[in-house]
C-alpha cells in the first residue's frame, strides 16, 4: 500500500461488495484511495478499528426533518446531527417541509441551508404536485435532487396527487425514478366517516386497511407499466403488496420501514398509543412476517426511517387528531443491528439495504460500497455493544423514540464522512460539512 494517507482505518472487519475482509483502508482527498494491508504506510490521523465492523457508510433515503415548533429552521442541525450520531452519513429528505419543496425557489432554499447547515451528506426530494408537472424535468436533475416524490394519498402536509390523469402526467414528465406514498386517497376518505375522535388508537390500520395501500400500488404499477416510468414504491405495508410487486421487478423498487420489521398490531397500539401512529399504518403479525419474508428473499431494495418528528403534545391527542409520523433517523441503524444480532438478517444484507441499496435505487454516484475512488464515508459498528436505547438520547427536539426502552445488541461508534470523522463514541465532532449527494 502506498505511503502517506490522510486517514487509514486499521485492523477491521470491512463489508467490502464481495464480502467481508479483515483489512486495512486508506482515505486521501475525502476519498478510498487504498484498500488492503497498510503495513508501513502513514497516515494524519489513524483510526484503530479492531474488534469493529467497517460499514460502507449508511443512508437513510427516508426521513421528513422538519422539527416541532418551528417547521424548518432548525431542523436541518438537529436532524442530521441525529442521523451522525445514529451512524448515517446520509438522509434524503422529503419535500412536505415547510416550505414545501416544489419549485426551483423552495429548492434552492433548501440547497443552500443543507449546504451550510448539515452535518451530514443530504439528498433532496422534490414534491411533484398537480401544478408543477411542466417544471418537474429539470427539477429532477437539479443538484442535489434524489427523485420526484408523489404522495398518491393523503398524509402530513398538502402535497397531493391521487387521481390517475396528474399522476400519469407527471410520469410522462421526466426520467428518473419517481417515489410514491401509495394509499388511494378515495377509499381513505370514503372511510374516514366510519370513524370518530376517541376511536382506539389502533382503528388507525382500520380505517388506512390494507386494500387502501394495495388499492394504491396497483393503480401505480398499471400507470408506470403504461408509460414506462421506473417507481419506488416508499413504506410497503402489507403481504399483498409485497407479493403482487414480485411481478413489476422490471419497473418497481421497494422500500420497508424499520418499524414494520420491528413492531405490529395490536401491541404497538396498545404499549404506544398516539406514538404509534404512522401512515402507513402498523398493522398485524402476518405484515409483519412477510416483511421479513421480503427481505430474506430479496423483493425489498432499501430501509428507511421515515423520520417525522411530531411534537409530544400532539402526539398524546386522541385518535385521530395525533398526527402520523414517528421519529427514526436516531435509531435506525441500531435497530437494524439488534435484528442482525437475533439472526433475522445478514450485516452484508444491512448493508445492501442500507448502503449500496439506496446509491443504486436513487443513482448516487460515488456512495455505497467500499470500492478505491468512492467517497470515503464509514458507519463504524460496534456489533457486540449492548444499550438501551431511551428518549433522552434522542437529540431532535421532539424528544421521543418509539423504541423508548428497547434493549439492543449492535451499536455504531464512529461516522466517517468524506474522510472526515465526525461521531466518535456518541459524540459529534467539528462542524456541519455536509453537502449534497451527486446523483446521475
Ligand atoms: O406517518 C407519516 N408521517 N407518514 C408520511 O407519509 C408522512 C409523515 C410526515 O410527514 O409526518
Ligand atoms: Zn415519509
Amino acid at each position: 500500500m502506498a505511503t502517506h494517507f490522510d486517514l487509514l482505518i486499521r485492523g477491521g472487519t470491512c463489508m467490502l461488495p464481495w464480502g467481508a475482509a479483515e483489512t486495512d483502508v486508506g482515505v486521501r482527498d475525502g476519498r478510498i484511495a487504498a484498500i488492503g494491508p497498510a503495513g508501513s504506510a502513514t497516515a494524519t490521523a489513524e483510526i484503530v478499528a479492531t474488534g469493529l465492523h467497517v460499514l460502507p457508510g449508511l443512508i437513510d433515503p427516508h426521513v421528513h426533518l422538519r422539527d416541532p415548533g418551528d417547521a424548518s429552521i432548525e431542523s436541518i442541525p438537529t436532524g442530521t446531527k441525529a442521523a451522525v450520531l445514529g451512524g448515517l452519513t446520509a438522509v434524503f429528505d422529503m419535500p412536505n417541509t415547510s416550505p414545501s419543496i416544489v419549485n426551483a425557489e423552495t429548492l434552492a432554499w433548501k440547497q443552500g441551508y443543507a449546504a451550510r447547515e448539515a452535518w451530514c451528506d443530504m439528498g433532496l426530494y422534490v414534491g411533484g404536485t398537480k401544478t408543477n408537472i411542466p417544471d418537474l424535468a429539470s427539477l429532477e436533475v437539479a443538484a442535489g435532487v434524489c427523485a420526484v416524490k408523489v404522495f398518491a394519498g393523503s398524509s402530513t402536509g398538502d402535497l397531493m396527487v391521487e387521481d390517475d390523469e396528474h399522476l400519469e402526467r407527471i410520469m410522462r414528465a421526466g426520467q428518473r425514478r419517481i417515489a410514491y406514498h401509495s394509499e388511494d386517497e378515495y377509499r381513505l376518505q370514503a372511510r374516514k366517516p366510519n370513524y370518530k375522535s376517541g376511536d382506539p388508537y389502533r382503528f388507525h390500520m382500520e380505517w388506512r386497511d390494507e386494500e387502501c395501500a394495495f388499492l394504491g400500488t396497483r393503480r401505480l404499477m398499471a400507470l408506470a407499466r403504461r408509460t414506462g416510468r421506473p417507481a419506488h414504491i416508499l413504506h410497503v405495508s402489507t403481504w399483498q403488496e409485497l407479493d403482487y410487486l414480485r411481478d413489476y421487478r422490471d419497473i418497481a423498487t421497494v422500500e420497508v420501514l424499520v418499524n414494520h420489521l420491528t413492531q405490529f398490531a395490536p401491541d404497538v397500539y396498545d404499549t404506544l398509543k398516539g406514538f404509534g401512529v404512522m401512515n402507513p399504518p402498523i398493522r398485524g403479525r402476518e405484515h409483519y412476517e412477510a416483511a421479513w419474508a421480503a427481505i430474506a428473499n430479496g423483493t425489498v431494495d432499501t430501509i428507511g426511517s421515515d423520520h417525522a418528528p411530531h411534537p409530544k403534545a400532539a402526539k398524546l391527542k386522541p385518535w385521530p387528531d395525533c398526527p402520523a409520523g414517528l421519529t427514526g433517523v436516531q435509531t435506525l441503524v441500531p435497530v437494524m443491528l439488534d435484528h442482525v444480532n437475533a439472526g433475522r438478517l445478514s450485516l452484508a444484507r444491512m448493508v445492501d439495504l442500507m448502503a449500496a441499496g439506496p446509491a443504486r435505487i436513487y443513482g448516487a454516484l460515488n456512495k455505497g460500497r467500499i470500492v478505491a475512488g468512492y467517497d470515503a464515508d464509514f458507519t463504524l459498528v460496534d456489533l457486540k455493544k449492548q444499550r438501551r436505547i431511551t428518549n433522552d438520547w434522542i437529540v431532535t427536539p421532539a424528544g421521543w423514540t418509539p423504541f423508548d426502552g428497547m434493549q439492543v445488541t449492535g451499536w455504531p461508534v464512529g461516522t466517517i464522512i468524506r474522510g472526515q470523522q465526525v461521531m466518535r463514541d456518541d459524540e459529534v465532532l467539528g462542524t456541519p460539512t455536509g453537502k449534497l449527494v451527486a446523483f446521475r
